[in-house]
């Protein structure tokens, strides 16, 4: 059974203890919303919405949609266009989880401590399953129950299409497959981890932004800390693979190497990678000077990125 995130910041400071809330909250949230919108109709699409489920619900960190929710809760905004945004954004999250562990791509049978969807479903399944994931986004988004604005709307939208695309997760994706080729010095494996990881990780930020109409020049200070909590975030992600629990982690690991990928890892070696995620976490603490103890939940946030273990 993998581990609740919750079980790992038992013990924590009494600041902490609203992450461990807001994980299961935000958790929640999200499982409920997929439920509706995810619903088995009664035809032959029936196995194509089984998938979609089997990979969006009752898994994952939901991270991406936790930093929705943290930023939101700063600008006041409705709790219920938080929970469709971060919605939106897990769901291209979970659509490039299937699409990567495709044999074309990462080649995995686990996932969240479950089957992969190829595995559980099939090849063409997996595929459309990820398609149609893409697509709700940003249906979800375009949906005016998500805001009134239309002007919010598009700009929500506008954010996610940049972060998903060739200039976001996909390019990003797209270099690491380069990377078991070519030999990536330091710059090169950063932008590719900013891009791959970063890029919807800065988008979940954003959103809580966009959401509390929060003009772009006020954002620099929540733009640096989503930059640095990426880059941690995919750091650990590869500390992990090569050091994790697979029962905790709930996915093969050991990839990296073996693929001879070259990552944070592989170019500084564990100890000093270690050090420069702490670094990036303290960084994105400090981005945040700007707030006051609303703004705990980020700073929370930015730690767990590191002391997870899964
Ligand atoms: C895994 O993301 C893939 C990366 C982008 C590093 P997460 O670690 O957020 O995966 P889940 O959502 O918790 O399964
Ligand atoms: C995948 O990175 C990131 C995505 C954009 C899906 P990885 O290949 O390192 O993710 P894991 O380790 O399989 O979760
Ligand atoms: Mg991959
Ligand atoms: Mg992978
Ligand atoms: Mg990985």
């Amino acid at each position: 059974m993998a581990r609740s995130p919750l079980q790992r910041v038992e013990g924590m400071t009494a600041a902490s203890l609203s992450l461990a809330a807001a994980l299961s909250e935000v958790g929640a949230d999200i499982d409920r919303r997929l439920d509706q919108f995810l619903a088995i109709p009664e035809d032959p699409r029936a196995d194509l919405y089984r998938a979609m489920r089997h990979a969006a619900i009752g898994g994952g960190k939901r991270l991406r949609p936790l930093l929705v929710f943290a930023t939101g809760r700063l600008f006041n905004v409705d709790r219920d266009a938080v929970g469709r945004a971060g919605a939106a954004i897990e769901c291209i999250h979970v659509y490039s989880l299937i699409h990567d562990d495709l044999p074309a791509m990462d080649d995995d049978d686990m996932r969240r401590g479950k089957p992969t969807v190829h595995k559980a479903f099939d090849e063409a399944t997996a595929i459309l399953a990820g398609d149609s994931l893409h697509a709700l986004a940003f249906e979800i988004l375009a949906d005016p129950n998500t805001h009134p604005d239309p002007f919010v709307r598009s700009e929500l939208v506008l954010d996610l299409a940049r972060a998903a695309g060739p200039a976001g997760m996909a390019g990003g994706q797209a270099m690491d497959l380069e990377a078991e080729k070519s030999t990536f010095d330091l710059p090169t494996v950063t932008r590719l981890q900013a891009l791959k990881t970063g890029a919807l990780i800065a988008c979940s930020v954003e959103a809580g932004a966009i959401l509390g109409k929060v003009p772009p020049e006020g954002r620099t200070g929540l733009r640096g800390y989503a930059r640095d909590v990426g880059l941690a975030f995919q750091i650990a992600d590869d500390i992990l693979d090569v050091e994790g629990d697979e029962a905790a982690v709930g996915k093969k690991l050991g990839k990296d190497e073996g693929a001879g990928k070259e990552t944070f890892l592989s170019l500084l070696g564990l100890d000093r990678a270690r050090e420069q995620a702490r670094m990036l976490v303290d960084q994105a603490i400090e981005h945040l000077h700007a707030f006051g103890p609303e703004a705990d939940l980020l700073r929370d946030i930015a730690r767990f990125t590191l002391e997870r273990d899964r």
